[in-house]
């Protein structure tokens, strides 16, 4: 049992098949792997495959990590609000409508814990899991997970490898994914919550003056009050609240439209964007998707990726309760609380519960088996925004 289990995990992640798992190196003291490459260093944890630490250089040359998370790497698996900070979800990201999909005329159930909506697959979700180190080097790290089926209520066992590799200035993901025996839901993203200031901005801890460009993304999926898309995809006029095609627009730019409140769900409580845009049908896996960057560090991070849609959330749910790392904000004292609107998550992946629209014409990129291979790959590269070229304003 156990052989033919490991066998099948190998061959998914396309290494050299073998019996049991490799011998990795232990993580450091503080419980995380440390990679690096020049321009960048990264942290990560065995728990939900996590990037914890994320250091790229400022304009000022001084470094700045610029990811969420904590200090302690034991926090994780404990953490009651569990933002799924920098995780790969699984085996079904974001949202199921009613927590219902077919497959073949069979109906299956997952658990309703998002309203009446089924979030990252429900209870024992892949975020939730410590997975396996299956290789180590300087700049990259290779996880794997079994994924019994049932475990989520969908069929099938899915085994998955996520390999995290650094190169100059540039952080790249790659995931794998197999379901030898069924048909079954599977949609993957690595769920990157950025913080360009890296909370160092004195007097504003919020994500609205960052600048978002996404020359490529001009369709949004309309949402009902649970942040669940009514089917409808629409073009997105210039200057709309979701126009951030047209040109560079700082994140905060539609805070004085009527639509802004309510725009990500809630019931109307939520402000702000949890949104899912869908990408040009001719974007390159190779064209940059979309730039997030902030004046105030002058940092800027280009994404490349090969899925047709993106999914961001600006971290409206924050409670104010939570404190950013020691590795940032300023060291004078100033209490260490993420507001609400303090962060931004970007998540590259498929268009939001396509599994319930065939009229989408997503199935064949979101149900997969017996034996089907699954592939998702993205980088992040970093930079500073250029002296000369203006960032662009609201
Ligand atoms: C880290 O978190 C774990 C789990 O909550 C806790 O037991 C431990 O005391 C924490 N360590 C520190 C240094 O705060
Ligand atoms: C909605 O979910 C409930 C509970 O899982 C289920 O009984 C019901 O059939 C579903 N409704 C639809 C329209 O799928
Ligand atoms: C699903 O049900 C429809 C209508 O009864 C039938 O035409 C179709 O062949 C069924 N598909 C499968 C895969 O069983
Ligand atoms: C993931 O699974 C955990 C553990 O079962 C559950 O408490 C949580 O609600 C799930 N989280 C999400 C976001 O679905
Ligand atoms: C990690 O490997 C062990 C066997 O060594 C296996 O029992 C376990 O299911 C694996 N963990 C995950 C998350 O896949
Ligand atoms: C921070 O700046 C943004 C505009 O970039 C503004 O919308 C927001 O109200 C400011 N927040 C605070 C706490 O000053
Ligand atoms: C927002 O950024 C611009 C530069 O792009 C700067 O002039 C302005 O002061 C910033 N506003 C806030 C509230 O931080
Ligand atoms: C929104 O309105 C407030 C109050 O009038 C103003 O300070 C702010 O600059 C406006 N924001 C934008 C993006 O125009």
């Amino acid at each position: 049992m156990k052989c033919s289990m490991f066998t099948f995990l190998f061959a998914a992640s396309a290494s050299a098949s073998t019996a049991a798992l490799p011998k990795v190196p232990a993580p450091g003291a503080d419980g995380r792997y440390t990679l690096e490459a020049p321009g960048i260093r990264a942290q990560f944890i065995p728990y939900a495959a996590t990037l914890t630490n994320l250091f790229v250089k400022d304009k000022n040359g001084i470094e700045r990590d610029i990811v969420l998370g904590y200090d302690n790497a034991s926090f994780y698996p404990v953490d009651p609000g569990h933002p799924v900070y920098n995780a790969i979800p699984g085996r079904y990201v974001n949202r199921i409508g009613n927590g219902t999909f077919s497959i073949d005329n069979v109906t299956y159930h997952t658990v309703q814990n998002d309203g009446p909506n089924t979030l990252h697959s429900g209870p024992d979700n892949w975020s939730f899991r410590v997975w396996n180190v299956t290789d180590v080097t300087k700049d990259s790290i290779t996880y794997s997970i079994y994924d019994p089926a049932f475990s989520t209520n969908m069929p099938g066992r899915v085994e998955a490898t996520v390999k995290y590799i650094l190169s100059k200035n540039r952080w790249t993901i790659v995931m794998d994914a197999i379901s030898p025996e069924a048909k079954t839901p599977i949609m993957l993203t690595q769920h990157t919550y950025f913080q360009l200031d890296a909370f160092a901005q004195p007097d504003n801890r919020t994500i609205w003056n960052h600048t978002l460009y996404m020359p490529k993304a001009k369709r949004v999926m309309l949402v009902d009050g649970n942040a669940l898309p009514t089917g409808v995809i629409k073009d997105i006029p210039k200057d709309d609240i979701a126009d951030f095609w047209s040109k560079p627009r700082k994140l905060g730019f539609a805070e004085n439209k009527t639509e802004f409140q309510g725009y990500c769900g809630g019931d109307g409580a939520c402000h702000g964007y949890n949104t899912n845009w869908a990408f040009d049908e001719k974007k390159k896996a190779s064209d940059v998707a979309l730039t997030l960057s902030s004046d105030f560090t002058g940092i800027k991070a280009d994404l490349r990726t090969d899925q047709e849609a993106v999914v961001l959330y600006t971290c409206n749910w924050n409670d104010g309760k939570t404190e950013f790392k020691s590795t940032q904000g300023v060291a004078d004292g100033q209490d260490k609380f993420i507001p609400r609107d303090g962060c931004v998550a970007i998540e590259a992946q498929d268009y939001v519960d396509g599994i319930n629209h065939p009229e989408w014409g997503r199935l064949s990129r979101q149900i997969f088996g017996p034996g089907q291979k699954y592939h998702w790959e993205s980088s992040w590269t970093f930079g500073l925004v250029d002296d000369d070229e203006p960032s662009g304003g609201v």
